[in-house]
């Protein structure tokens, strides 16, 4: 399977949206193999001249019968959309959301029987290839389907498999990490300044450290302990502050779950 001959539809340019283009178009998906939609026109005007694609109607024929329709749009907007074409998009299309709190079987329950569904949580580090993106797969994925799954993924950076029922907790693990993680850098970015680097050499001592550190957590052989016991100074409170970016991911995941409970129901607006 060639990505770069298939048909896809990104419903959504913003952020994700604009993420999953911009990848698309690095991996040498034709632009006149792909469309967009967004219901914001300055929006999907600049990303449509950004990428060369042509911008395009929910309703629109492209949009149907693209081999994958990607979508990109803010939870609560996902069932009305899936709505506005589940009768004309064929069950052997292949649906993929990146939205954090819709279950696969409520997207599943609006689409036509046998319709291949899957579910990625995106994170913005997938911009340069280099993400972590849990994806779940739903019920009616086929072989064929889950490999252009697998070639979407291959151009954001690395994936995992992870039931449905664990999107929630990777909101806060994966979808809002990037977001957590950047005070850090930015605080020791301000050292840096303080002890007269520039700027974009404190930050890049900053980055690189995180950037070291998270390679050394990627080999499986050192334990967190040992990753500690090779930097003897201790400088913060590591108990508190491990607790907190715990709280930060159950925070997000109770929040997602909140939310989700309110779309299921359609209690959502
Ligand atoms: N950004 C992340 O790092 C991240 C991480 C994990 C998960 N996600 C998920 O990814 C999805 C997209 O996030 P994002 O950050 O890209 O959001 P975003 O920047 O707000 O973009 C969503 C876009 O979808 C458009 N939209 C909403 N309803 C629409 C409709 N009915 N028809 C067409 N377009 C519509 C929005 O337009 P309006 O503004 O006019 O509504 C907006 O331009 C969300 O579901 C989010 O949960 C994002």
């Amino acid at each position: 399977m060639k990505l770069n001959e298939k048909y896809l539809a990104v419903i959504g340019a913003g952020n994700i949206g604009q993420i999953l283009l911009e990848r698309l178009r690095n991996a040498k998906v034709p632009a006149d193999h792909l469309v967009v939609c967004d219901n914001d026109k300055n929006r999907v005007e600049a990303a449509s001249e950004r990428f060369g694609v042509r911008s395009v109607i929910l309703a629109d024929e492209a949009v149907c019968a693209a081999d994958a329709i990607l979508i990109a749009v803010s939870p609560k907007s996902v069932i009305d959309i899936i709505k506005t074409f589940a009768e004309w998009v064929c069950p052997c299309r292949l649906v993929i959301s990146f939205a954090a709190g819709v279950p696969l079987a409520k997207i599943e329950e609006i689409l036509q029987p046998g319709t291949p569904v899957a579910r990625i949580m995106p994170n913005a580090p997938s911009l340069i290839g280099k993400g972590i993106n849990p994806v779940a797969y739903g019920a009616n994925v086929t072989p064929e389907a889950r490999e252009l799954v697998e070639a979407i993924l291959g151009i954001l950076g690395e994936s995992l498999v992870a039931r449905d029922d664990q999107m929630n907790w990777c909101v806060g693990m994966i979808g809002a990490a990037m977001r957590s993680v950047l005070p850090i850098l930015e605080g020791m970015t301000r050292a840096g300044i303080e002890a007269g680097f520039s700027e974009a050499d404190s930050r890049k001592m900053a980055a690189q450290v995180m950037l070291g550190t998270a390679t050394l957590a990627l080999k499986e052989d050192l334990t967190f302990n040992q990753m500690k016991a090779l930097t003897p100074m201790e400088t913060l409170d590591e108990e508190a502050l491990s607790q907190l970016f715990f709280k930060a991911a159950q925070t997000a995941q109770e929040k997602i779950s909140g939310l989700q409970q309110k779309i299921c129901s359609g209690l959502n607006n």
